[in-house]
C-alpha cells in the first residue's frame, strides 16, 4: 500500500487513476489538475484527495505525470524544487507521448523513471500499456505498478527502442480499429440493418474475434481459413478486401504512425 498522485487528471490521466482506485493498492490517491474542479470531480467519484502539483510532488511515492507533452516542462518547473528536496525514495510515470527516457532524466534528474504509454481502451479495463523503465526502477516499483493498473488491462514491458513501433498498434489502433467498425456497420446499413444494430454486430464481432485470437493463440490467417468455407460467402468478400489492398492500406497505416513517432 503506498501513496499514488496524479498530476493532470484528463482523459488519459483521469482513465489511469480510475484503474488505480479500483485496484485497491492506493493507501492514499492524490489527484491535482490545473483546472481544480476536474480533479475534485473525480477525487469525489473515488475517494480520493484533491490536492495541488506541489503536494502531489510532495507526498506521492509513484507519480504519474498526465498532462500534455508540450505543457510538461513548464509543469515540471513548478514542482523541480518540491521533488529536489525530497529524501524519501519515489517514482516518477510519465504518460507523456513521445518523451523518451533520456530526455524525463534530462527534465527530472537520474532517477527511478517509468515511462508509459497506455490506450483509450484502459478506460474500460481492455487497454494496452506499454512500459519501459530507466535503470533505478527495481522489481518491486514494476509489481506496485502492475497491480495498481491491473484493472486497465495489459501491460507490456518493452525495450524502449520498441515502443513506437509497438505504439503505432496500441496506441493509433483503436482510431483504425473504430474506422473497420464502421465500415463494416456501414456495409449491413447499405444492406438494410438499422445502424444501431449494424454497429453493435460490428463492435461485438470485433472483441468476440480478438479474444478468440487472444485465448486460443491461432494464427490470423488460420482463422480466416476455418471462416472461408468452399464456394462460400465470407470467400468473396475476401477477394474484395484483397483485390482493394486491405492488408497492405492497414500496414502502411501501422508504419506511417511509427514514422511519424510520438
Ligand atoms: N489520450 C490518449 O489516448 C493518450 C494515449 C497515450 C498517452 N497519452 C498521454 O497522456 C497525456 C494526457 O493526454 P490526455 O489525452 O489525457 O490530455 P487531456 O485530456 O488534455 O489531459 C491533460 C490534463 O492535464 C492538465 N494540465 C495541463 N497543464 C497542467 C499543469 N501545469 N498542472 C496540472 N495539470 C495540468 C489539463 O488540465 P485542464 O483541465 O486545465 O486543461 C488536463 O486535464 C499526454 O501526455 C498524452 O501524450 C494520451
Amino acid at each position: 500500500m503506498s501513496c499514488v498522485g496524479f498530476i493532470g487528471t484528463g482523459s488519459m490521466g483521469g482513465a489511469l487513476a480510475r484503474a488505480a482506485a479500483k485496484s485497491g493498492r492506493a493507501e492514499r490517491l492524490l489527484l491535482s489538475n490545473r483546472s481544480p474542479e476536474k480533479a475534485l470531480r473525480l477525487a469525489e467519484e473515488l475517494g480520493a484527495e484533491a490536492v495541488d502539483n506541489r503536494r502531489a510532488a510532495a507526498e506521492s511515492e509513484l507519480l504519474f505525470l498526465g498532462v500534455k507533452p508540450q505543457m510538461l516542462e513548464e509543469m515540471l518547473d513548478g514542482i523541480r524544487d518540491v521533488l529536489s528536496a525530497r529524501t524519501d525514495r519515489f517514482v516518477i510515470v510519465s504518460m507523456c507521448a513521445g518523451k523518451d527516457l533520456r530526455t524525463l532524466e534530462e527534465l527530472l534528474g537520474e532517477r527511478p523513471i517509468i515511462r508509459i504509454m497506455p490506450n483509450i481502451p484502459v478506460a474500460v479495463g481492455g487497454g494496452v500499456t506499454l512500459l519501459c523503465a530507466s535503470k533505478q526502477v527495481t522489481a518491486e516499483d514494476r509489481a506496485l505498478l502492475r497491480g495498481l493498473l491491473g484493472a486497465s488491462g495489459l501491460l507490456l514491458e518493452l525495450d524502449e527502442r520498441q515502443m513506437d513501433a509497438g505504439s503505432g498498434v496500441t496506441g493509433c489502433g483503436p482510431a483504425f480499429a473504430a474506422m473497420f467498425v464502421e465500415a463494416l456497420a456501414d456495409g449491413a446499413v447499405a444492406c438494410g440493418l438499422p445502424r444501431p444494430l449494424a454497429l453493435q454486430c460490428a463492435a461485438q464481432m470485433m472483441k468476440g474475434t480478438a479474444e478468440l485470437l487472444l485465448e486460443t493463440g491461432e494464427h490470423p490467417a488460420a482463422l480466416k481459413d476455418r471462416v472461408c468455407s468452399p464456394a462460400g460467402s465470407t470467400i468473396q468478400g475476401v477477394r474484395i478486401l484483397e483485390e482493394n489492398a486491405f492488408r497492405a492500406a492497414v500496414m502502411n497505416a501501422v508504419i506511417a504512425a511509427f514514422e511519424k513517432k510520438f
